[in-house]
């Protein structure tokens, strides 16, 4: 990606500003945003400033790399993530770059995704950006959504879910 993103944790927002940014690509960024938080898969969008490429979101809490929330089994972690996933899959979005440090959840487990930077709305064909993409960081050849789809419905994406 070209554009850089910097993300500040605030007592009850977060903010994410995004620099040299084209405005296609700030457009897809904004769309994932109110997607995900009109559909309770993501955080809520408080505020998107056009001129400072700012969108302010709610915090919620992160997944932790190492154990599941306290009370939480690893099982009901696991089965709350997938049904998030599937929700967000049968909605017709992909997020293209799931690892927990982007899973975050609110409430009683109810399971949400940021990093707005791959999330996008699948179409025929595969967009080069995406392709580049997972080439790069997820090593894959063919890209195809299938495998993208399979992969966000299987990995393990964690030690501790991995049971
Ligand atoms: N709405 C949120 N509520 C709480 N924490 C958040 C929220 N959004 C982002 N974070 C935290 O900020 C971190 C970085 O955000 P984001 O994933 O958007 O940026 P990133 O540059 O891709 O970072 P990383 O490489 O860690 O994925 C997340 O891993 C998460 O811990
Ligand atoms: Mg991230």
């Amino acid at each position: 990606m070209l554009y850089s993103k910097v993300t500040s944790i605030e007592k009850d927002s977060v903010i994410m500003i995004y620099n040299q940014i084209d405005s296609s690509v700030w457009d897809r960024i904004k769309a994932a945003a109110l997607f995900l938080s009109d559909n309770d898969l993501g955080p809520k969008v408080e505020s998107i400033n056009d001129e400072t490429m700012t969108i302010v979101t709610e915090k919620v809490n992160v997944f932790s790399d190492i154990a599941p929330p306290d009370g939480v089994s690893a099982k009901q972690a696991r089965d709350a993530i997938d049904r998030s996933v599937n929700k967000l899959h049968d909605a017709g979005w992909v997020h293209g770059d799931l690892a927990i440090s982007n899973i975050g959840y609110r409430g009683d487990l109810e399971v949400i995704f940021f990093d707005y930077d791959t999330i996008h709305r699948v179409t025929e064909d595969i967009p080069e950006w995406f392709r580049l993409w997972r080439e790069e960081f997820f090593d894959e050849t063919d890209v195809a959504y299938k495998n993208v789809i399979e992969y966000e419905k299987t990995a393990l994406y964690n030690d501790w879910l991995d049971f």
